[in-house]
């Protein structure tokens, strides 16, 4: 939450769309962004993310209670946003909760209901963990990269060295990427990459329902003339 602050906080990632790839049936991650951008689109695979997120949205009896994450994020954003207004700002500009598959070419399917190319993306947790291998991984950053403007803005971050991880009953296995070959990645998918931290997972969050060793967190800026 702190890096996305962060970031969102030198202005320069701004604009009309942001299109987050594998929300999940989290927010979080757009707890920041949502001041900067006034069309959102939120997307998963399954679509039991998808019902979850719309519950939120539409502030349905059995929701999840995000606010805690709400209030830390106003607390380190510092600019005196009470927690219920950046939650009715968020929920406002989610337009649309759509299908995902990051291995299609077209991840959002031909006609989709987003605004494309849209002027930014997010992505948390999804690439690395729905990709077999490092090539797979680069791939579906290819097909997401084909979303995004030129000059417009990705920030991305996911789990370094993970091998699998529980959801649920369900063991997953996930592509365990280092610091550089997630930097490699963004080169080859045509990005300028401007910010690449990476942060040691502590012993009090290693929980048993994965092996994720630390998390990165990329602001990557695709490169005029990389192509749409
Ligand atoms: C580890 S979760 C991350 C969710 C959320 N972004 C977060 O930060 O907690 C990975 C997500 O990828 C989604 N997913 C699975 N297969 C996918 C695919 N082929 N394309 C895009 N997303 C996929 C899953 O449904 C799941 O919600
Ligand atoms: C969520 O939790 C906060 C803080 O405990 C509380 O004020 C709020 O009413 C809760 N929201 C819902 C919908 O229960």
């Amino acid at each position: 939450l702190r890096c996305l602050a962060q970031t969102f906080a030198t202005g320069e990632v701004s604009g009309r769309s942001l299109i987050d790839i594998g929300s999940g049936p989290t927010i979080y991650q757009l707890l920041s962004a949502c001041a900067h951008f006034e069309d959102i689109t939120m997307t998963d695979f399954l679509e039991a993310n998808r019902q979850e997120l719309e519950l939120w949205l539409r502030e349905e009896p059995g929701a999840f209670n995000w606010s805690a994450y709400s209030q830390h994020a106003c607390l380190i954003e510092g600019k005196g946003e009470s927690w219920q207004e950046k939650e009715r700002q968020l929920r406002a500009r989610v337009k649309r909760v759509l299908p995902v598959d990051v291995h299609l070419p077209q991840p959002l399917g031909a006609g989709s209901r987003a605004p494309l190319p849209a002027d930014a993306l997010i992505s948390a947790f999804c690439l690395e963990a729905v990709s077999p291998d490092l090539a797979s991984f680069q791939r579906a950053l290819g097909h997401i990269t084909m979303l995004l403007k030129p000059g417009g803005h990705l920030l991305l971050i996911g789990g370094l060295e993970e091998s699998w991880y529980l959801a649920g009953e369900a063991r997953l296995v996930v592509v365990p990427v280092c610091e550089e070959e997630v930097r490699e990645a963004l080169v080859q998918s045509g990005y300028e990459v401007r910010d690449l931290r990476t942060y040691i997972m502590p012993d009090h969050l290693r929980t048993g329902v994965d092996d994720v060793k630390g998390v990165f967190f990329a602001w990557a800026q695709k490169k005029v003339g990389a192509g749409v």
